[in-house]
């Protein structure tokens, strides 16, 4: 499969970290006052990395993703994505975004979904659907190209939106809890699905997400942060490389388990009671 990187050829911008954000703040103006959403946010994710940022609810990941995806400006601070402002890497689409619901447009066929941004860019007819068949074959449907929405499971859904969000060949992926919506076991499957397309396309990640587990089969680098205002607290490495392949047997080592308790120790602050509280 010919998935390249986006813009082929030697790059001018090879070497370059995907996302560099330097003591970023954000403040939202609300009626009943100021909220500190983030607070000093110094986060560097590199070419091909994949990065999870976990943490409770309401400790700013979506709004950090956002500011990355140039959806909205940081009060203070800075972020540079290839090398250049986040709104010149929107304007040249150098990522793809993914949230938890699939956004799919429901009169449009698998094929005409996945095709849309290249149809808005202008790509020509017969790039387009060579280009739709390859993706499809990627996210693993290619035998429901020509389906609607509604005739998906959610998984399938998902899929989709991946595959959409992956259509310009972005050199890096957005993601807001794509597989929150998902049952268990679904869920760990486009896991693994997901490693697999993140390390056949070469593209970094930043994924944000609830789940340790989840954060931890992933990733590179697990980022945790605490609320109010939202902080990084402590970023883990997983050490599970890009030669570790993310299957079921990774689930069940010794390693695995450690870099669990790790982040879950890291998001409650303290090492967990033995009586245990568990996430979910
Ligand atoms: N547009 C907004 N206006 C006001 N407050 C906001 C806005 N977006 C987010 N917030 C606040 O910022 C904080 C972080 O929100 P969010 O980034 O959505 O958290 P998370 O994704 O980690 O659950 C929350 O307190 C939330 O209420
Ligand atoms: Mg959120």
């Amino acid at each position: 499969m010919t998935l390249g990187h986006a813009h082929g050829g030697p790059d001018a911008t090879a070497g370059t970290d995907s996302v560099v954000v330097r003591d970023v703040a954000k403040t939202f103006a609300t009626k009943t006052g100021d909220v500190s959403a983030l607070e000093g946010i110094d986060l560097t994710v590199a070419e091909g990395e994949f990065v999870a940022l976990i943490g409770p609810s309401g400790c700013g990941k979506s709004t950090l993703l956002r500011l990355i995806a140039d959806l909205d400006s940081p009060t203070s601070g800075t972020i540079e994505v290839f090398g250049k402002p986040a709104h010149r890497a929107r304007r040249d689409q150098d990522y793809g975004i993914a949230f938890q619901q699939a956004g799919l447009l429901p009169w449009r066929t698998v094929a005409a979904n996945i095709a849309l941004p290249l149809e808005l860019h202008g790509v020509a007819a017969a790039e387009r659907k060579a280009r739709v068949a390859e993706l499809a074959e990627l996210v693993g449907l290619t035998d429901f190209a020509d389906r609607h929405p509604d005739q998906l499971s959610g998984g399938m859904q998902q899929r989709v939106a991946i595959a959409r969000a992956l259509a310009e060949r972005p050199r890096l992926l957005l993601m807001d809890e794509p597989f929150g919506a998902l049952d268990e076991m679904t869920r760990e499957r486009m896991q693994t699905e997901l490693s697999r397309i993140a390390a056949e396309t070469g593209a970094a990640v930043v994924f944000v997400t609830h789940s340790i587990p989840e954060a931890v089969f992933l990733s590179d680098r697990v980022v945790v942060m605490s609320p109010r205002p939202g902080r990084i607290t402590e970023v883990i490495e997983t050490g599970f490389g890009k030669d570790t392949a993310r299957d079921e047997a990774l689930r069940e080592v010794p390693a695995f388990f450690d870099r669990v308790t790790s982040v879950r120790e890291a998001l409650h602050g303290t090492p967990v009671p033995t009586s245990g509280r568990e996430e979910r």
